[in-house]
């Protein structure tokens, strides 16, 4: 766990501390990913007046109640990518495991905001989103016109299109938390990509939690004051072992608030063995699964890396081939 109190995120070009006055919570983890980070509030974009956050969506089955994924500028303020690494590493894997240079049509499903598929466009790529958040859908659409978004949930989502390539990342696919919602993506993984097609996901590593307890042992409660307003936040992860998720709760307070805010988020913790069962027996042939490097991990991406099989750390990246 980084210590201290964090009003800061890592630059990703420099791995440095950064004052990001939007920050008004806390980083539990070394890394700032969405799974751990502290939601700053919808309030700061609104003017600077404190206002009372609106309420958050559920995204389909899945526990997904976020602020930042209802607001979607916050977001990319909470974890910037100035450098496109996510795209990058998506375009280099491409080209790597695929048919080398040459333009892919590519689905991107969670996609969020749409930067990695705007960008990935960018580069030449034909672009695809998919996600269940109105509010991303509507942010990616006008940020990103030159690709195509639908407001779908991952277990069902039915294009009328096959794709080159699909990617799932930042740990969107861990919001398939139970074995069916699993079996259900890789099913339309399957059902929109070409045959030889390549599945591309980036994720939290389940791996990482045994015996590594870092993230886990307290919760952590934090006092912040922002443009005169004294925020407090209680966080806590823990893993419910029954169901293999890590559950997150967090509470926020703060001076002339009403009640306190509650959000509870889970991911499912996938091993990676599990991940190597499940693409297997729904039709892919896994073609690389490792920890490092990848577009959140501390050694930083780059075209000619060693994918280093160790699987160990606290990213879980998988390349697969559909079959057939
Ligand atoms: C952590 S964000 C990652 C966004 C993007 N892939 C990125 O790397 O910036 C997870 C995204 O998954 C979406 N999501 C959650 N559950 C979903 C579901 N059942 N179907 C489709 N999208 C879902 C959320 O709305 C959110 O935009």
């Amino acid at each position: 766990m980084s210590g201290g109190r964090t009003l800061h995120r890592r630059s990703a070009a420099t791995g440095a501390a950064v004052w990001s006055p939007l920050t008004i919570g806390l980083n539990l983890t070394r890394r700032n990913t969405p799974e751990t980070h502290n939601a700053p509030f919808t309030i700061t974009l609104l003017g600077g007046r404190p206002v009372t956050p609106p309420s958050t969506a559920r995204a389909g089955g899945a526990d997904t109640a976020n602020l930042l994924t209802d607001n979607p500028e916050l977001y990319e303020r909470q974890f910037p990518d100035p450098e496109h690494r996510a795209a990058r590493f998506v375009a280099d894997l491409v080209e790597r495991f695929g048919d080398g240079p040459r333009v892919y049509d590519i689905l991107d499903v969670g996609c969020g905001t749409g930067r990695d598929l705007g960008r990935l466009v960018a580069l030449g790529h034909r672009g695809t989103g998919v996600d269940i958040s109105a509010a991303m859908v509507d942010h990616a659409r006008r940020h990103w016109p030159a690709a195509r978004f639908h407001q779908s949930d991952m277990r069902s989502f039915a294009l009328d299109h096959t794709f080159d390539v699909l990617i799932c990342l930042d740990s969107a696919l861990l919001y398939c938390h139970d074995n069916a919602d699993l079996l259900a993506f890789l099913a339309r993984c399957r059902r929109h990509l070409v045959p030889g097609g390549l599945l591309i996901a980036e994720m939290r590593n389940g791996a990482f939690f045994l015996g590594n307890t870092e993230l886990l042992d307290a919760t952590t409660t934090r006092d912040i004051t922002w443009r005169g307003v004294r925020y407090t936040s209680h966080t806590r992860l823990w893993i419910d072992h029954a169901a293999q998720l890590l559950r997150r709760r967090r509470s926020w307070q703060w001076e002339g608030g009403a009640a306190p805010l509650e959000q509870h988020s889970a991911w499912r913790l996938l091993f990676p063995q599990e991940l190597r069962h499940y693409l297997s027996s729904s039709g892919f042939e896994v073609l690389a699964l490792f920890d490092e490097p990848g577009p959140r991990t501390d050694t930083p991406w780059c075209f000619e890396a060693e994918l280093s099989s160790r699987l160990s750390g606290d990213r879980l990246h998988v390349v697969a081939r559909r079959l057939g």
